[in-house]
């Protein structure tokens, strides 16, 4: 009952933006301002094995497959809360042969931060305050990138502000960007535009919702189609 009533306002979330458009981020901002429900529980969190939602994991960048001058041209940056967008950044960087590296918060997100069904926790209050910007730990250098895959989670409807901290702290220029999140059922919404908007530099494509269980043809699908 909780689950179809937490993919109905999920859905709701979707459809929303889809009627929105991508016409410019203060709409994302005012709806990201103003959440109307209450997300229960996250169906893709609960088909993911319960990770420590702490991005505390191995340092990266890792080291994926290679041009031949030893170093990839693509990166995949990624932030991940619970572990649903790691595994799927980590199949596109399988795919694809690029680099990985994962947005470290300074502060990690504890399972409470996460807590939707409370409306004072971290995570929603962020999202409720469009110019909140949580640090990041670790630096993530873009040089000599010419592709970066771009993956985060949706919070409420939005990408987590911890990546507009990220794309507004780097420079893009000459890099295509190619944004993915991960969601309970939301799609992705004008989330790419709006990071493209944040970045200033660079070429931003709309974002596609990945499921965590994406199958390598399906992923590879995807991957051509946007480069
Ligand atoms: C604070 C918060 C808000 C969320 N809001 C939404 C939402 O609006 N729509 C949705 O479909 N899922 C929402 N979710 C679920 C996550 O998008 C989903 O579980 C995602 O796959 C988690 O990715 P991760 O494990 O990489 O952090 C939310 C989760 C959290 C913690």
């Amino acid at each position: 009952m909780k689950t179809k009533k937490l993919v109905s306002l999920f859905l709701i979330l979707a459809l929303a933006a889809m009627c929105v458009g991508c016409g410019s981020s203060s709409a994302q901002a005012s709806s990201a301002a103003a959440p109307t429900a209450e997300p229960e529980k996250a169906p893709e969190s609960t088909s993911a094995p319960e990770q420590d939602p702490v991005s505390t994991s191995q340092p990266e960048p890792e080291k994926a497959a290679s041009e031949p001058d030893g170093k990839s041209t693509s990166l995949v940056v990624y932030f991940s809360a619970t572990g649903t967008t790691r595994g799927v950044a980590e199949k596109i960087a399988a795919l694809t042969g690029a680099d990985l590296a994962e947005i470290i918060p300074a502060e990690p997100y504890t399972s409470e931060d996460l807590n939707y069904s409370d409306r004072s926790t971290r995570a929603t209050v962020e999202q409720n305050t469009a110019d909140a910007r949580p640090e990041i730990a670790n630096d993530i250098s873009l040089d000599g990138y010419t592709t970066v895959y771009l993956g985060y989670p949706i919070w409420w409807g939005q990408a987590p502000r911890i990546l507009s901290t990220f794309v507004e702290s780097h420079d893009f220029t000459g890099i295509t960007v190619i944004p993915f999140c991960t969601s309970g059922g939301s799609g992705a919404g004008c989330t790419g535009e709006t990071l493209g908007e944040q970045a200033g530099t660079g070429t931003f494509l709309s974002s596609t919702r990945l499921s965590a269980g994406e199958s390598d043809a399906d992923l590879q699908s995807w991957i051509d189609s946007r480069t």
